[in-house]
């Protein structure tokens, strides 16, 4: 566990850069492929102004976007740039950006350092205390974005876009309410057409969700806002295995009074890795579960080792969900292929997961689900290299699920330094395809995205 005066989330990989980087015609080890046209897009947290390791959670540094552009065979380009909130800017000596201030939630003023998504042409920086921050191909920042002015509350970091409709669907919690949830639907053209606030008993941390084709799947679990910890430690949530822990199932053009919530064990989901409706009319949702949250480590996700878990949910009948575990590598920011999000589907990509001898999680090789097969297959990449989350891209237009590529950023101890690794999905111990070798070293973060050339217009 990191203590006061060795904060982990503040060293080795995780420590932030300070430059702002533009570097083209980067070196590569192997070949890129043609097929990948766009930009790899990173999320993560980089503390513009040194903060206090007593005080200091990996969740709350400001946003720092990463982009490695390929075309053509080439990697074209590298930027880092960071999002420039309102706390973001004044920390750089900048005017504020264009857009409704930041909403003051969490302890301080807003960063946007979760997760990059692409949608309607347009690129979103996200955080789940406020509102999206808009960023152009080039990184650097729009503004503030409220959807025309219909979106007056946080936005999560994790969207989910249908594969089929091209609607983005999400939600928002708020730490003040009630409402403390709300949920909402952009259609395929960006415009946001539903808002619907959503009951649930408390400013619990609702990180993410789950879609399926006809559903959607809330979580309401036991990490809790407290105001009175604001300031007096380094995150103001708690576990508080009183609040009990609840799944909730909503058709995806109901509202609040559809919403069926379920029991389920005490635990802590950040992610799904993804969710569909059973031929059977239940709903099964595949999540990374934490035991508990919070209630060790103060400084990060450290308490405990989290497994791949299934739950199928049966809303009929006073209902029942099943709980069972399929894999039990501890791991975390779990991703599919992003065209069968919400449907039935076979293979997952996570990195593996370990709690660091400093204290601090710890980052390693990569897993490959096949949920069809029942088997894990972990991939490493040699001594001192880890990787980050993996992001799926499919190899053409008509390739089947897992043809394609899976892309993650590696950090080599040895050298300090980054290379975005692109491996075959469908030969995932095999060698690798390319690496890019990157100018300066990607501290350790969130969440990334494969924007590709024809879907930013
Ligand atoms: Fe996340």
């Amino acid at each position: 566990m990191s203590t006061a005066t060795e904060n982990a989330y503040l060293a080795g990989n995780f420590a932030p850069v300070r430059d702002e980087a533009t570097a083209t015609d980067l070196p590569v080890t192997g070949s890129v492929p043609p097929a990948l046209a766009g930009r790899y897009l990173r999320n993560g947290p980089d503390p513009i102004v040194d903060p206090d390791p007593a005080m200091y959670h990996w969740f709350t540094g400001d946003g720092m976007l990463h982009a490695i552009e390929l075309r053509d065979g080439e990697a074209v380009s590298y930027r880092n740039r960071w999002v420039r909130t309102d706390r973001a800017a004044e920390a750089l000596g900048e005017d504020p950006v264009p857009g409704q201030p930041d909403d003051v939630f969490i302890g301080g003023s807003s960063v946007a350092n979760t997760h990059v998504v692409a949608h309607a042409g347009k690129i979103l920086a996200l955080v789940e205390v406020c509102l999206p921050t808009e960023v152009r191909p080039d990184l650097s920042t729009v503004g503030r974005y409220d959807f025309g002015g219909k979106l007056r509350s946080s936005m999560t970091a994790h969207p989910k876009i249908d594969p089929v409709t091209g609607e983005m669907l999400f939600f928002g919690y708020d730490i003040t309410g009630p409402p403390f949830l709300r949920y909402h639907v952009v259609d395929r053209d960006g415009t946001l057409t539903r808002s619907e606030d959503i009951d649930i008993q408390g400013p619990s941390m609702v990180h993410d969700f789950a879609i399926t084709e006809r559903n959607v799947v809330f979580f309401d679990l036991p990490v809790v806002f407290d105001l009175e910890l604001v300031g007096k430690q380094p995150f103001p949530f708690e576990w508080r295995p009183d609040y009990g822990a609840r799944v909730g199932v909503m058709p995806r053009d109901g509202g609040n009074t559809d919403v069926k919530w379920l029991d389920v064990e005490l635990c802590y989901v950040y992610h799904p890795l993804n969710a569909y409706d059973t031929e059977d009319g239940r709903v099964a949702v595949d999540v990374v579960r934490h035991q508990t949250m919070f209630a060790d480590d103060r400084y990060g996700p450290g308490d405990a080792l989290p497994t791949l878990d299934r739950w199928t949910i049966d809303a009929s009948n006073g209902g029942k969900v099943i709980e069972e575990r399929l894999d039990d590598h501890p791991q975390e920011l779990p991703r599919v292929d992003e065209r069968l999000v919400g449907r039935s589907y076979r293979y997952g990509y996570a990195p593996s997961f370990s709690l660091g001898d400093g204290g601090g999680v710890q980052f390693g090789g990569l897993l490959k689900h096949d949920l069809h097969a029942g088997t894990t297959v972990e991939r490493t990449f040699g001594a001192g290299q880890s990787a980050g989350e993996a992001v799926f891209v499919p190899g053409s237009l008509d390739a089947g699920e897992d043809e394609g590529f899976v892309l993650s950023l590696v950090h080599d101890t040895d050298r300090d330094a980054s290379d975005l690794v692109i491996l075959d999905a469908t030969d995932f111990t095999g060698p690798e395809v390319a690496r890019v070798h990157l100018p300066q070293r990607v501290p350790y973060g969130f969440h990334g995205w494969w924007a590709a050339d024809d879907t930013l217009g």
